[in-house]
């Protein structure tokens, strides 16, 4: 949530800020702006996205070698012009960006105003700022240890970014809770939310841990504890190409992604799945193999789409290993005083390794001594981080705004997770074992085939585009996936939809079906296929229509939908890697029939790093 970018070196800042705020304005795009240095504190900023800022300063004197840039996903104030960032201190000395919540600015800006400050915008972020100038003037201190005596008293999640109107070099940095990365060149350093504005210029980076300010200079980078004492940079090799992060020919990044799944996917299994040999390579996972299978029950941890893959594992993790899964929101657990004891498992999913809520929520759980498996796709976030042991899911980096290709990265390492437990719980035959392994392997290719569909997915975009409802029904292992197929629609088009269990329909949801009604099944053949068609026939029964995700050699489905999208057969295990590509392509071509911006939604952010 909120993107940061900062620049000191050699160069002209301004075009290494803006571009660094158009790689992250999947982060927040309510409005955006920079501060820059140039015979004192020059502050651009506009409500919209970064385009909208950049027409505004066009004939301005943009010159500078240091600079930050914000963009910005309103928590405090509503977006506009007046509470965009970067914020000047009521002095005029300071412009700072933020990233974060500070919990209690109401206090301090209590405080403030007895002191006779005054605001002009409406967040918690323009409080901080000028409580940093008030005790830099109170203690006659430098910035950093104004910054440092701040910081102690704050509670909530911040990055922050400060440049000083008498200091044309120095940036000062700190960060808990939200993340922040430094590119260190020759002469030069780069701060930003993620890795994506730096890896044009330098692969050596620096994440900045919770409780570190940095001191960055173009030549120096110190890094220092909220005790002032000094902490040794971890210099980290980025592991991406720029090409991943740009639009590679295709409209919008989500539709990029969608297609890249076949490799994606097979990216995910190479290395640790030999469907020939029959292994499962999953080293994070094996360490901890026994205390899983000892442990008396899996926690899953999760938000959102990851949450829906949670779901997925949990089916398969039950049927195959015979452990008992819980799948929790995060944002419930952390707040609900759960049963979490020493050695029990926590299995955390997230694309970003970012999310405020699963982050917490497995911080608390880790105090109580948990053993923390973390399923990430971002390399060196924080969840990523805090985690015992895991997995990434290797998908590149996801920008559009809708999860896609992580979800199916996910979903791909959960079924090794779960294969690789059964065997060694020996809860599976060793025939079902390596036929789950072929099928596995088989998925890019199935994936490719899918992707083939698009056209015909079109079609039906523009036929159905204009409901106000949708349903997406399907049990078992389908279930999950018509919850994601929903979440996406809604996502991107803004049609209202509720995913179901296909049966559960009947307690409540028929009641919407009439004529203008779309129902999605996913309803390919598994065990559970019978049942399903059974309450195709009640939806048709009461004249809704049916749209049928279903597999070939399925003669019955089509004498009763309406529409058909015919996939390739699967295992039922591993069928939800491929039912959930047609709901992504159908959410993508509504959304654009409609004529929206699917890769950045409205209210949105790709990166939720507040509560
Ligand atoms: O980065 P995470 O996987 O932790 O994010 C969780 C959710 O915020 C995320 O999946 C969200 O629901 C997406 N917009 C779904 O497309």
């Amino acid at each position: 949530m909120c993107g940061i970018v900062g620049y000191t070196g050699h160069r002209e800042a301004y075009p290494v800020v803006l571009k660094g705020l158009k790689r992250l304005e999947y982060r927040g795009y309510d409005s955006s702006g920079v501060a820059l240095l140039n015979g004192g504190l020059k502050v651009y900023k506009k409500k919209g996205k970064v385009a909208e800022m950049e027409d505004a300063v066009v004939g301005k004197d943009l010159h500078s070698h240091i600079g930050i840039g914000h963009t910005r996903w309103a928590t405090h104030g509503e977006p506009s012009d007046r509470n965009a960032h970067p914020h000047l201190s009521q002095s005029g000395d300071i412009a700072m960006i933020h990233n974060g919540i500070i919990e209690n600015y109401a206090k301090i800006k209590t405080e403030l105003v007895s002191k006779g400050y005054t605001f002009k915008s409406d967040t918690d972020t323009e409080v901080l700022l000028n409580f940093i100038d008030d005790i830099k003037k109170n203690n006659e201190c430098s910035l950093e240890e104004a910054v440092r005596i701040a910081l102690r008293r704050i509670v909530g999640a911040y990055c922050i970014l400060l440049i000083h109107k008498d200091d044309p070099e120095t940036i000062i940095a700190a960060r808990k809770g939200s993340p922040l990365v430094i590119g260190i060149g020759k002469g030069e350093h780069f701060l930003a939310s993620d890795a994506s504005p730096i890896i044009e210029y330098t692969k050596e980076v620096v994440y900045v841990n919770d409780y570190e300010i940095a001191i960055v200079k173009p030549d120096e980078l110190i890094l220092k504890n909220l005790g002032n004492d000094k902490q040794t940079p971890f210099i980290t090799k980025l592991d991406m190409e720029l090409a991943a992060i740009e639009k590679g020919g295709y409209d919008h990044f989500m539709l990029k992604e969608i297609f890249e799944q076949p490799q994606t996917i097979f990216d995910c299994l190479r290395g640790r799945l030999d469907a020939d040999k029959g292994t499962i390579t999953m080293s994070g996972i094996e360490k901890y193999a026994e205390q899983i299978i000892q442990a008396g029950r899996i926690i899953i941890i999760a938000c959102g789409t990851s949450w829906h893959a949670g779901l997925v594992a949990e089916y398969i993790i039950e049927e195959l290993c015979r452990i008992p899964v819980e799948v929790e929101y995060a944002s419930e657990f952390r707040y609900r005083n759960p049963i979490v004891n020493k050695g029990d498992v926590i299995i955390a999913i997230s694309q970003s390794g970012e999310t405020a809520d699963t982050l917490v929520a497995i911080e608390n759980a880790k105090e109580k001594g948990a053993i923390i498996l973390g399923i990430v796709n971002v390399v060196g976030s924080s969840i990523a981080r805090l985690s015992h042991a895991g997995a990434y899911t290797h998908a590149g980096p996801e920008i559009g705004v809708a999860s896609t290709k992580a979800f199916t990265g996910q979903l791909a390492v959960l079924m090794m997770v779960a294969l690789k437990l059964a065997q060694v719980k020996q809860t599976i035959t060793a025939e079902r074992y390596t036929s789950l392994c072929k099928e596995l392997a088989e998925v890019p290719d199935k994936v490719a085939d899918i992707l083939k569909l698009d056209e015909h997915i079109q079609k039906l975009a523009e036929k159905y585009k204009d409901a106000t409802d949708c349903l997406f029904l399907g049990r078992g292992y389908n279930f999950p996936i018509a919850l994601e197929g929903a979440l996406k629609l809604k996502e991107i088009s803004y049609i209202h939809a509720e995913g179901y269990p296909a049966a559960e329909m009947k307690h409540g949801p028929i009641a919407l079906v009439d004529e203008h009604l779309p129902v999605v099944f996913v309803a390919t053949k598994d065990s559970y296929h019978e049942k399903v068609v059974s309450n195709m026939q009640e939806i048709k029964a009461r004249k809704g229509k049916v749209i049928a995700v279903i597999t070939e050699g399925d003669t019955v489905s089509p004498t009763l939908a309406d529409d058909i999208i015919v996939l390739p057969p699967a295992d039922e295990i591993i069928a939800p890697l491929l039912t959930t590509i047609p709901l992504q392509l159908l959410a993508y071509h509504i959304g654009i029939a409609k004529g929206y911006d699917v890769d950045k939604p409205r209210n949105l952010a790709k990166s939720v790093t507040v509560e």
